[in-house]
């Protein structure tokens, strides 16, 4: 698990068109069993962790709908069954084995039943050789760098009666043109970069997803322009710290110019973007924010401890005051922002004084959302060597204490929001109220109101008049 520089390669149009005959082989074979059976092949698909793992199973998705699959929604009742793992926590960890081990009873009643493992758990070798020794059953191991291959993997796995195991090593590769597939017609993903060079004493990540490496940005706005001629009205940009994004790429390019360019593209509506490390954040993206009409006023930038200390233990490279300032700056340059964070409750060695200056920190910034952790060992990590590990008992404890000066707050903040009008971009219809569409404002703030089909995709004006905790209620002004 080292540091040193690795050459990006592009995964070459050759490789990928080979690929794409494993898909043609595998939908021949499907089609064959189709007759016969008179039924599709279906799969089912199970995502665990974050937007860049649901974006990697939309490419899976892609791939699959290629093959001839069909989406399946009951698991038993599937031709094949993927899990694509997270490790940033253990709890993700530890549903997944529990997952895996259930499967057994359901491959003994179905022995043409595939069941496959990939993503961010699967680069740790440990993980790897724990799930061939115990989950004999699963038939198709792979990782999150070959996730492009998956075609000729999963072809030799469904031609083979072994186990068909395939870990890349955290070499940068990017991989173009690989079939995506998107459920969602109003709102999109894109990924600008992959990797992350930070190593927080906490995180997984850098081990599992490599070094940092910027997709080139003609492929990114190509690929934004294609998602505007189709419809798609909201991009959110995904990358572990794209403030970084262009570093790797030459030419003066930073993210700001990309979100310049992106900003011209003509049917997009919105540009979004996540996550930024406060290290990292330019006066360029701050005004950019501020002058380029499609970015939404909302930034997420995790703050994880508002300990000096503790974040120097974590090696996250700014103080508390250092990110008091930054986070003055971005409100002074756009008003109204709305702000979102992680933090992390229970780092080694955190002592109750530590953990006072995160309450401080919330109450000085005062953020719309938090997003808290109870901080999890992650083995490999400098932190978990650490011998000042905090029990559970005081991490339940101190978490419990964090949700409720955070509950408060965007209660408080949600409260001005009442009897104002919002921008919303309509999503669709809510999930327990025929008549009832949900969207999100500028700010991403959830609405509810009542309103028809033709909205979808649209952006309309609501008069906000009720709060509830995660979302907020008005009719259409
Ligand atoms: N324990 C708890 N939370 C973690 N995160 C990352 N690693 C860990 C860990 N070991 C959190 C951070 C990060 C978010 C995506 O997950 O807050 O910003
Ligand atoms: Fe993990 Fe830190 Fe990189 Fe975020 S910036 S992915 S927390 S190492």
């Amino acid at each position: 698990m080292g540091k040193e520089e690795r050459k990006v390669t592009k995964v070459s149009q050759e490789e990928i068109a080979r690929q794409y005959q494993f898909i043609d082989e595998i939908k021949e074979l499907n089609y064959q069993k189709e007759m016969k059976t008179e039924k599709k092949k279906h799969y089912y698909l199970a995502t665990f962790g974050c937007q860049m793992n649901e974006h990697d199973s939309e490419k899976l998705a892609g791939m699959l709908n290629e093959m001839g699959y069909v989406e399946g929604t009951i698991m038993e009742e599937s031709d094949l069954i993927i899990y694509n793992t997270c490790c940033v926590r253990e709890n993700a960890e530890l549903k997944v084995y529990g997952h895996l081990g259930t499967m057994k009873q359901i491959k003994n009643k179905n022995p043409d039943l595939i069941i496959a493992v990939c993503g961010c758990m699967m680069q740790q070798p440990q993980v790897v050789e724990h799930i061939r020794k115990v989950y004999r059953h699963v038939d198709l191991i792979f990782g999150t760098h070959n996730l492009y291959k998956f075609p000729e993997l999963l072809f030799n796995a469904i031609s083979s009666d072994k186990a068909v195991v395939e870990i890349m090593d955290t070499i940068g590769l990017i991989a173009e043109d690989v079939p995506v597939e998107r459920k969602d017609g109003v709102k999109a993903w894109v990924t600008v970069m992959y990797g992350c060079n930070n190593f927080c004493s906490y995180c997984i990540v850098p081990y599992v997803r490599g070094r940092e490496r910027s997709r080139k940005l003609d492929k990114v706005v190509n690929e934004v322009a294609l998602l505007g001629q189709k419809g798609i009205k909201e991009i959110t940009l995904l990358g572990q710290n794209v403030n970084s994004y262009g570093k790797d790429l030459g030419d003066d390019i930073t993210f700001a110019k990309l979100l310049t360019e992106l900003n011209k593209v003509e049917g997009i509506e919105r540009i979004r973007f996540m996550t930024s490390h406060p290290k990292d954040l330019s006066d360029e993206l701050i005004y950019a924010m501020r002058d380029l009409d499609k970015l939404c006023e909302h930034l997420h930038l995790p703050f994880q401890s508002g300990s000096t200390r503790i974040l120097k233990e974590m090696n996250r490279k700014y103080s508390k005051e250092d990110y008091l300032k930054l986070v003055e700056k971005v409100k002074r340059t756009i008003p109204g922002i709305s702000l979102t964070t992680d933090i992390i409750v229970g780092f080694p060695g955190e002592t109750e004084e530590d953990f006072e200056e995160t309450l401080d920190l919330l109450e000085k910034v005062r953020f719309d959302q938090a997003y808290t952790f109870l901080y999890s060992k992650r083995t490999g990590t400098p932190a978990a060597k650490n011998v000042e590990q905090i029990t559970e008992e005081v991490k339940k404890e101190r978490f419990q204490r964090l949700l409720e000066v955070q509950n408060r707050i965007s209660n408080e903040i949600n409260r001005n929001f009442i009897n104002k009008k919002f921008e919303v971009l309509v999503e669709g219809k809510s999930k327990n109220n025929d008549k009832i569409y949900t969207g999100r404002t500028r700010e991403n703030k959830i609405v509810n109101f009542e309103g028809n089909d033709q909205m979808i995709g649209k952006l309309v004006m609501v008069n906000v008049d009720t709060i509830k905790t995660w979302s907020l209620e008005g009719i259409l002004a």
